[in-house]
């Protein structure tokens, strides 16, 4: 996969990038220089294609996901992150995910139905994929999720299913309530920011 990656300073978070639809690998380095002006970054294209669109897994329309894809380009994913881990010499259980919208979805996808070393992410707008076919505890996790009041994609009933369903596994969840919608913006970035100098 087609990624960026910063080496960052020492004593830097070492936060892995996953772009909303539509983006690319350089697309949250301002928000992740944002969360921490140290931060080693890893940032990941999608390779799914859609109208011209990069993304991390097909759909057939909003919210029409094909699953077939996505469990596809979730071993993919995990597959790449393994890699270059290696390669970077980063520890599995040192990255923070962090994810936007579609790069937001399969991320937490991977820790709910996957069991990789993976442990922590944030995750803007993201929503349930209404996939549940594993129930292995996920106390070693922490996530910080937002919530946009209005949002024309993510339903509330979509997003507390997601934060439901970390909840009840164990995890530890953040959760942040947004009046703008699908967007970012700088309240949740500052209180992403603030679960980063502390959970992350
Ligand atoms: C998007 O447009 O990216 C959707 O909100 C989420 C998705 O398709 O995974």
């Amino acid at each position: 996969m087609k990624y960026y990656f910063d080496a960052g300073e020492a004593g830097g978070k070492n936060l892995l990038l996953l772009h909303g639809t539509g983006g690319d690998e350089y697309s949250l380095v301002d928000i992740a220089r944002f969360l921490d002006g140290s931060c080693r970054i890893l940032s990941f294209r999608g390779e799914v294609q859609e109208e011209g669109m990069n993304r991390f897994f097909k759909r057939n329309g909003l919210n029409q996901f094909d699953f077939d894809s996505l469990e596809e380009e979730a071993d993919r994913l995990y597959e790449e992150i393994k890699q270059m881990s290696e390669e970077k010499q980063v520890p599995l259980e040192d990255w923070i995910l962090v994810g936007y919208s579609n790069g937001a979805n399969i991320a937490a996808h991977l820790l709910l139905e996957r069991e990789t070393k993976l442990t922590k992410g944030i995750f803007f707008h993201p929503m349930s994929l209404e996939v549940h076919t594993k129930d292995f505890s996920l106390a070693d996790k922490k996530v910080w999720l937002s919530f946009g009041d209005g949002d024309p994609i993510v339903s509330p009933e979509s997003f507390n299913e997601l934060a439901e369903n970390f909840e009840k596994r164990g995890a530890d969840v953040t959760i942040e309530h947004t009046t703008t919608g699908h967007q970012i913006n700088m309240a949740e970035l500052g209180s992403a920011r603030n679960w980063l100098n502390t959970k992350g």
